[in-house]
This record gives structure tokens, C-alpha cells and sequence, in this order.
């Protein structure tokens, strides 16, 4: 214990960079509606950083959020809706190419403030300078591949096609005003995956930030202000309940597209009073489990268990948060891995090659605590000295082992630094459990023998929705499908597949008579359309 926190003294304090210090609270007061940054005079919320300042522990005050309520939501609200227009407005009408001109036009103010959202992912959620830095590259990358797809997208709908005697011209377009609530560990990533497909594709969209990581939006609101038409993109700050809640229940929402989980997503989706209008986008939580097969390469598996389980302190839907290690092989495993995450290096985000960062909710390390005495009351043990050692902000990493069915760790998406083993000595327990589970996103699948793996992958693959081989689990490359199934994901994120989730096919189509041709040429030759255009995106 002793150890661990002198650690944690040493890397805080007069370590911090100059200019990672926070030299004054960020005072976010615009807000913005109907294409107005308004100043907001009612009560704020302090965004406090878990993360400490001095070397005498204590929570540093990074800055302070409008604390708003039903009334600017429901304003919020209006403003989308009048946007959208009934599909009438300027932005849904608008021609493909004046939307992508008004998405690269933001896409190149954000990166502009690159060292100011970088930074406060660092105070705000502890994510480490790589990742932090990941995590904005990453979006501004999934930006230009959604704008370059979309114009795939369009290049392919610029054409007539004819069945039956019936001509068609067929395109996707927007389903109408969407509410965006992105999560705390990719505050910036996962939410603008979920905004941008949204708003390219035509819709207006409401996006209340996530109460953690919710400071490094303030840079890039003048950026959504200056890019988009007025009410495309409507940005207020507040608790879920007090701005998600009573803008579900108008009625006037057509997708609802969350990162969170399946108990938010599950309330906010009742309260829509017709939920057969209501599409959802949601990415949920998980509970993916990592496979070790006798002849795995250990050293191999180790290390992608390491990364799978404990990148960003577990704090990923995609994390491992369960192993399965076969019992030939699950002593050599633990001694292995047991060092292998003691060796982590714990500290600041802005530490040099630091892994494991402070934990940004503040209830966290008593929560995974809870989770660890629950186990070990139930028979397990803690493997890694370290393990379970608590500071201020933290909570060292615990492998659990034995882990059983009764334990809290096995049944509960942990989101934490602490990791469950459990052995096997028939491959049909672990798939028997995943059958069960509640959770349907991806398993790791560590092995060699094509003989055991291959009827294996054929079963796994329709369990879960990714069977990453040798390899930990993870969401990228962002092209490709980020999906799971029961409770872990409702549709398909990826930078193809947003683009058709937050879409509807629509077309228009005409018998082939004389009267209708005449009109299609003359549609095309005098461009009147934006709809029906064969013009090639180029
Ligand atoms: O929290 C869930 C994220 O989608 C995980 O993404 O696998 O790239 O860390 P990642």
C-alpha cells in the first residue's frame, strides 16, 4: 500500500508540465441553439478531476458546465425540429456536396484545437497522452472516411434504375431528429461517431455531452456553429434525467443513439410515447471474454490480455472482462500474467510510458473493491501482490482467480481495472456461458490448432459479433462493423455502416410512359432536383 501510493505522489504535482497545468477553471457559459452561442446565467455544475494538482492530494476543479434543465432542452428540441422542417428544411434538402462542404469546413476548425481537447481528456477522464491523442486523431480520420464514403454512397445512387416497367431512382435519406448522448471513456470518439454519420446524412441531431469529458466539447462549439446551418447541431449541458428525459417524452425523436448502457437506453426508449417511430443506435455494455486453448502461445496471449483487459484501466466496452484459460495451461498463465500487470507503470496521463492512469469516477476504486471482497469472501484469490492496493484516485489492478458463477465479478460489467480467471478442461463451458450471458459483443480466441479452432469460430461467431484470433478485442479499425448482440449494441456503427444506420432508403419511381420520361430529363437537364440528380460527386 505504502509502495503504491508514494508511487502515486511521485508522478503528481511538480511532475505536471507547464503546459498540461490547469492555471484557471474553464468556465463553459455559451451553449448552443438554433445556430446562437447563448449565455447561460443559471446554475453550473463543476467538472472536477480526479486527478490532483499539488503533491497533498485533492481533486483539482477543471472547470465549471451549464447545469440545465427541461426548459433549454426542450428549446433545444424546437430547434432541431424546426430545422428539420418536416424533411423541409435546408439541411435535409440540401445537395449531398453543400452538406459535405459544411462537414469539412468543421472538420478542419477541429483540428485546430487539437492541444485543447487533448488536454482536457487528460484532467478530465485520466486517459493517457498517446491515447488521448489516439482518441482525436482517430475522429478527425473517422471524419474524412465518412465524408469520402458518403461520396461512394452518393456516386452509387446517382443513377436510375428500371424493373417491372418501373423506373427507379433510389437514395438513403435522413429518418429526422436525433438525440445523442455519448459516453464518458471516448467522449469525444464515440460520440462523434454517433454525430457525424447523424448529421452528414441529412438529420438535425440534440447532443448532450457525457458528464465526464464534457469540457473538451466547449472548443469545438464555435467550430459546430460556424460549420452548420442554424439548428442542425444543438448542444446543451445537463444531467441525463433532467435533458434526456423530457425530450423523449415529446415524442419528437426519431433515433435515439446512445453509448452508455442498456439500463439508460432502456428507460429513455420508454418514454417515447410512440417507440415503433423510435430507431435506435446504441452501443452497449459487454462482458467480452478472452478463450486460452492448451496450445496457445502463451507469451502471445499474455500480452494481448494485458492490453485487452487493461488498456485505458478497463475502461472500454470492448475490454476483456472475463478469462478463460484451459486448465493444462492455467498456472503458467497466472504466475505469467499476475507479473505481467504488476510491471504496468501507474501514473499521471501526461507521464512518460505510463499505462495505468487515475480512475475518473470517483466511486470507482471503492466500487471494484467491492466487486474484489465479494470474491474473495466466495473463495477466490488475488494472484498479483499489488492487486487491490487503493489510493485517492485508483485502485491497483486484481487478477481474481478461481472465479466462480456466484461471484459479483463474473456476472457484472466491472469497467475497471480488475480482471477474473477462470479454468476450464472442456471448451463447452465457456461457450455454454456465453450462450447465457447477457452479452453478445466479442471474445479473444487464443490457439493454434486449425482443427480445434475451426469449429470453434463457426460457433463463436454466432455468439458474438467479432471473434478477434490471437488478438485482444478491440473496436477499430473504424471501417470495419462495431456491433453486438442481445444486450451489448442495437445496429451497426462503422464508417460504412453509420451512414446507412442513421438513413432510410427512400426512392422515387415511375412508370416507364412517355409523359414520365419527358419529366426525368427535364428534372436532370435543369437541375431543379436535389433529389434527383445523376451529377457525380467527384
Ligand atoms: O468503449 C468502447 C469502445 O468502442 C472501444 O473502442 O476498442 O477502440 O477501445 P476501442
Amino acid at each position: 500500500m505504502e509502495v503504491f501510493k508514494r508511487h502515486i505522489m511521485e508522478t503528481t504535482a511538480y511532475r505536471i508540465p507547464d503546459h498540461f497545468k490547469i492555471s484557471a477553471p474553464l468556465i463553459q457559459k455559451e451553449y448552443l441553439i438554433n445556430g446562437e452561442l447563448l449565455e447561460w446565467n443559471g446554475p453550473t455544475a463543476d467538472v472536477i478531476s480526479t486527478i490532483s494538482s499539488t503533491q497533498e492530494y485533492s481533486p483539482t476543479l477543471v472547470g465549471k458546465v451549464p447545469d440545465m434543465a427541461e426548459k433549454e432542452a426542450l428549446m433545444a428540441l424546437d430547434a432541431a425540429v424546426d430545422a428539420y422542417d418536416k424533411g423541409q428544411g435546408v439541411w435535409p434538402t440540401m445537395k449531398v456536396s453543400d452538406r459535405i462542404e459544411c462537414m469539412e469546413k468543421f472538420v478542419r476548425i477541429m483540428e485546430t484545437r487539437k492541444d485543447e481537447v487533448v488536454k482536457l481528456l487528460m484532467w478530465e477522464i485520466g486517459k493517457s497522452l498517446n491515447d488521448s491523442i489516439k482518441e482525436f486523431d482517430r475522429t478527425i480520420e473517422y471524419i474524412y472516411d465518412t465524408i469520402e464514403d458518403y461520396k461512394n454512397l452518393d456516386r452509387d445512387s446517382a443513377k436510375f434504375e428500371k424493373n417491372g416497367g418501373v423506373y427507379a431512382h433510389i437514395r438513403r435519406g435522413p429518418l429526422g431528429v436525433v438525440l445523442c448522448l455519448g459516453p464518458y471513456n471516448y467522449p469525444l470518439n464515440e460520440t462523434f461517431c454517433l454525430l457525424i454519420p447523424a448529421i452528414i446524412m441529412g438529420n438535425t441531431a440534440v447532443f448532450k455531452p457525457a458528464k465526464q469529458g464534457v469540457l473538451l466539447i466547449s472548443p469545438l462549439i464555435e467550430a459546430f456553429k460556424e460549420s452548420f446551418p442554424k439548428g442542425v447541431v444543438n448542444i446543451v449541458f445537463g444531467r441525463g434525467r433532467a435533458i434526456a428525459g423530457p425530450i423523449m417524452k415529446t415524442g419528437k425523436i426519431d433515433v435515439l443513439a446512445l453509448i452508455g448502457n442498456s439500463l439508460s437506453a432502456n428507460a429513455l426508449q420508454n418514454q417515447h410515447p410512440k417507440s415503433n417511430r423510435l430507431r435506435l443506435v446504441l452501443g452497449l455494455e459487454a462482458k467480452n471474454p478472452a478463450i486460452v486453448l492448451p496450445d496457445a502461445d502463451l507469451d502471445l496471449a499474455i500480452a494481448e490480455c494485458i492490453t485487452g483487459a487493461l488498456s485505458f484501466n478497463g475502461q472500454r466496452c470492448t475490454a476483456l472482462k472475463v478469462i478463460y484459460v484451459h486448465s493444462d495451461v492455467v498456472d503458467v498463465f497466472n504466475s505469467k500474467f499476475a507479473a505481467a500487470v504488476d510491471a504496468l507503470k501507474y501514473g499521471n496521463p501526461w507521464d512518460e510510458g505510463v499505462s495505468l492512469t487515475p480512475l475518473p469516477e470517483p466511486g470507482k476504486p471503492a466500487y471494484i473493491k467491492e466487486l474484489i471482497d465479494d470474491a474473495l469472501e466466495k473463495g477466490a484469490e488475488i494472484l498479483n501482490p499489488k492487486g487491490g492496493e487503493k489510493s485517492e484516485n485508483y485502485i491497483w489492478p486484481a487478477v481474481l482467480y478461481p472465479v466462480q458463477k456466484n461471484m459479483r465479478i463474473y456476472e457484472e460489467e466491472q469497467f475497471g481495472p480488475v480482471v477474473p480467471v477462470l479454468s476450464f478442461d472442456d471448451i463447452q463451458e465457456p461457450l455454454d456461458d456465453m450462450a447465457a450471458s447477457n452479452y453478445g459483443q466479442q471474445v479473444s480466441l487464443f490457439g493454434s490448432d486449425v482443427y480445434t479452432l475451426a469449429p470453434l469460430i463457426d460457433t463463436l461467431a454466432n455468439l458474438v459479433c467479432r471473434v478477434n484470433l490471437n488478438s485482444s478485442c478491440q473496436r477499430g479499425p473504424d471501417v470495419y462493423p462495431f456491433t453486438g448482440r442481445k444486450d451489448s449494441a442495437v445496429a451497426t456503427l462503422s464508417v460504412h455502416d453509420a451512414l446507412r444506420s442513421f438513413s432510410i432508403r427512400t426512392f422515387v419511381a415511375s412508370k416507364d410512359t412517355n409523359l414520365n420520361k419527358e419529366i426525368l430529363e427535364k428534372l436532370l437537364e435543369t437541375k431543379l432536383s436535389n433529389f434527383i440528380s445523376t451529377d457525380y460527386l467527384l
